[in-house]
């Protein structure tokens, strides 16, 4: 049996004004649907029946109405968490309600509501070579082959880096810059996807071995949840005192049974403006932009706007921008300083 989880958590302040504490990555569009549809589609494709979102309380309806929107809905239940307290934890939850529903054999596909993978099929492939290494009793993470020391990942040691699957010999989440650079040159990392596979038997050992006091508060946090209809509640108190710490720093650093499936498939986690455009495909002059918008000698410029919006854009003149407009702010940056527009959001959150 397959179980589609998803992750839908976090507020991905770099991609303000897009997304908002309100409004957050998982429900932006890009391009038809909005990313948390994409991913439950991902999910689908690969022959999950059934559908585990963990999500904010806050998100309820959001969540509902992305569901609401497909045309082939899948059986979902939706665990609201109170507040965020990281993968770590997230994922427990949803393994041991996983083994409660569906029982512990049942092989358990996470994945992120804020990435881009434009190749499904290519992502199926990569996936049912994940579903026998984990019906096997192994921790599957996705690698992504690197591109640069990027420290907003992790990193997994294997042999040699090869189209094949093979056990990792290391799991390193987000090292430093001289760390990563290091790990480029060998040539024998894979970029973490921040994708799983894994049964809810396996995972749930592993936390008992690895972070058996997360695993504790966990399961105290699910008895004491309420369960409506298809959807879990969980109490603030109990949910609180479980640690807040990601999967990747709780089991995957210390986990000695972690097999990397090499993706085949074109993957991005959207974390910043330059990182969508580079998602999308670009027109001759590297634009990336509704075909409506009036650009004049203007190059590497992404520009995104409202469908709704009656705007006409104009450009002239300028070079490597991102230009976000939506009915109550607009951004105008450079790509260069787009990993700042955090700043935007703090001096924001500071004025409110
Ligand atoms: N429900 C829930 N609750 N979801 C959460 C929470 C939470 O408290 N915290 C994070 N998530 C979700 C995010 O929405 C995202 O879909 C996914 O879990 C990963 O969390 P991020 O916060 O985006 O993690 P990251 O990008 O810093 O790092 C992870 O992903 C990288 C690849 O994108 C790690 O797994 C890295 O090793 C990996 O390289
Ligand atoms: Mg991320």
């Amino acid at each position: 049996r397959l179980l589609s989880v998803v992750l839908s958590g976090g507020a991905g302040s770099r991609l303000w004004p897009a997304s908002r504490q309100a409004f957050p990555k998982p429900f932006m569009k890009l391009g038809d649907s909005t990313l948390l549809q994409q991913a439950i589609e991902r999910g689908q494709a690969c022959g999950t029946g059934d559908l585990l979102v963990v999500t904010n309380k806050d998100h309820l309806f959001l969540t509902k109405d992305v569901l609401a929107q497909m045309v082939d809905p899948p059986e979902a239940t939706l665990l609201l968490e109170p507040k965020g307290r990281n993968t770590g934890p997230a994922i427990a939850l949803a393994a041991l309600q996983c083994a409660r529903q569906f029982g512990g054999d049942t092989v358990m596909l996470v994945l992120s509501a804020d990435h881009l993978v434009p190749d499904v099929e290519a992502f199926v492939a990569s996936a049912s070579q994940a579903f026998r290494l984990a019906e096997q009793g192994a921790l599957v993470v996705f690698g992504v082959s690197p591109t640069s020391p990027d420290t907003g990942f992790g990193y997994i040691e294997v042999e040699h880096v090869s189209r094949e699957s093979q056990r990792a010999t290391r799991f390193v989440e987000k090292p430093d810059l001289e760390t990563a650079q290091e790990y480029l040159a060998t040539g024998r990392y894979y970029w973490n996807s921040g994708m799983f596979c894994f049964t809810a038997d396996a995972i749930l050992s592993a936390f008992e071995r690895h972070a058996p006091q997360l695993l504790t508060a966990a399961r105290r946090a699910l008895e004491s949840s309420q369960v409506v209809g298809q959807t879990v509640q969980f109490e603030l108190h109990a949910f609180g005192l479980q640690p807040d710490i990601s999967i990747d720093y709780a089991v995957m650093e210390r986990a000695d049974n972690v097999h990397v499936v090499p993706a085949k498939f074109g993957w991005s986690d959207v974390g910043s403006w330059p990182s969508v455009a580079k998602a999308q495909t670009p027109d001759a002059s590297g634009n990336t932009m509704p075909p409506d918008v009036v650009a004049i000698d203007t190059t590497g410029t992404h520009v995104q706007v409202s469908s709704h919006s009656p705007k006409v854009v104009a450009t002239l003149g300028v070079h490597d921008l991102v230009i976000v407009d939506t009915p109550d702010a607009l951004l105008v940056a450079h790509k260069d300083s787009a990993q700042s527009v955090k700043s935007v959001v703090d001096i924001l959150k500071a004025r409110r």
